[in-house]
């Protein structure tokens, strides 16, 4: 797949999240194996006020290349000088989000809420597009409800603007992210396509990845909530599709050495008070299915003090080490790395 100088085979790509993909967790899914990876979305308006939180989010590092700013708004203008503002920070490419289906941006005639107005969409990314050096890519859903799937539509629209790839969420925005993702729709949409697309929606399981690279022939597979908690997913599944062989599983050990790699990771990012909150969406994922763990859920996610919680997951490890010795640990393992619990994103924050 080629997004301007980037050249990469069949990419495995990290998706955006709000509140989860900021530097540490980009960079820690790039360490597993990601080969692309995005910021969260930033919101135009607050890139053109100079927001301090919007201009925090723009922050990459070389480490996580190719890495992609992602930005939201309905203002061509401000969309424009967005894009420029995120371009002097540097990324690899800029993505436009026209997918994200929450009330307070799809309401507002953004994100999603473009599927509405194409003609403006057009405008906003035709605009970016000429703006800026850097490729432009865009990330968007298969429509707005199942009566209106414009997706063969909006891939012909934007590429039309010059867009170097296109991700698409096999969802409708009404679906917001309830029922299953159409992929059906998304190998529909790469047959017509001139530019790469990007395939995304319920990647759970490595073996998810090789079944969709297969069955739809999209050029790279984006996987999102089934990542939080498990960036082992980009190892498992690089290692399936260059060997046909499955990985074993990480360890309980292992599983718990990266929770608290990652904390320290968002305590660097985020200082004390905001690494150990910002943490606290991602234990019960990294934690799934090991022995006895309610307790320790419990307790890592109300503790302020990270070096309590270093010590707590410490115990924690030895505790599932001894099951693990007495031959207990099996009657744990049937839920052990099943990710398929769907994770629902909080809406009042997203
Ligand atoms: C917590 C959360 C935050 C998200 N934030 C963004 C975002 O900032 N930009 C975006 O394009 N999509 C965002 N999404 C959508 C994901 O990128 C992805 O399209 C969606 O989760 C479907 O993929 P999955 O089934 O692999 O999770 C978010 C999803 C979740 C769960």
């Amino acid at each position: 797949m080629k997004i301007g100088t980037i050249d990469i085979e069949q990419p495995i790509v990290l998706a955006p999240m709000e509140d989860v993909t900021d530097p540490s967790f980009r960079r820690l899914c790039k360490r597993f194996g990601a080969d692309v990876v995005y910021t969260e979305f930033v919101s135009s308006e607050g890139l053109v006020r100079g927001a301090a939180k919007s201009m925090r989010k723009i922050k990459v590092f070389d480490d996580e290349r190719p890495v992609a700013i992602q930005i939201f708004g309905n203002q061509t203008e401000a969309m424009v000088e967005a894009a420029l503002i995120a371009e002097a920070a540097n990324p690899d490419f800029i993505d436009i989000n026209y997918g994200c289906p929450a009330k307070q941006v799809a309401g507002r005639g953004a994100g999603s809420g473009l599927l509405c107005t194409p003609n403006l969409m057009e405008d906003i990314t035709a605009a970016v597009v000429k703006a800026v050096k850097l490729p432009v890519t865009a990330k968007t859903r298969i429509g707005w409800d199942d009566k209106s799937i414009s997706i063969l539509d909006t891939v012909k629209r934007l590429e039309n603007c010059g867009i170097q790839a296109l991700t698409i969420h096999g969802r409708t925005r009404a679906q917001m992210f309830k029922g299953v993702a159409n992929w059906e729709w998304i190998a529909r949409a790469k047959e017509i396509a001139s530019i790469p697309i990007i395939g995304n929606g319920d990647i759970w399981n490595a073996t998810d990845v090789p079944k969709r690279f297969i069955e739809t022939g999209v050029d790279g597979v984006m996987v999102g909530r089934g990542a939080i908690g498990n960036p082992f997913i980009f190892r498992e599944a690089k290692y399936l599709m260059q060997t046909g062989e499955a990985l074993p599983p990480p360890t309980h050990r292992e599983k718990i050495d990266v929770a608290m790699t990652h904390l320290k990771m968002s305590i660097e990012w985020k200082g004390e008070k905001y690494g150990v909150l910002e943490m606290r969406r991602h234990y019960s994922s990294y934690l799934k299915g090991l022995p006895n763990v309610s307790k320790v859920r419990e307790f890592v996610v109300r503790e302020n003090d990270w070096r309590l919680i270093i010590e707590r997951l410490n115990e924690f490890a030895d505790e599932c080490d001894k099951h693990w010795t007495d031959g207990t640990f099996d009657q744990f393992a049937e839920t052990l790395n099943d990710h398929s619990k769907k994770w629902q994103p909080d809406y009042a924050a997203y």
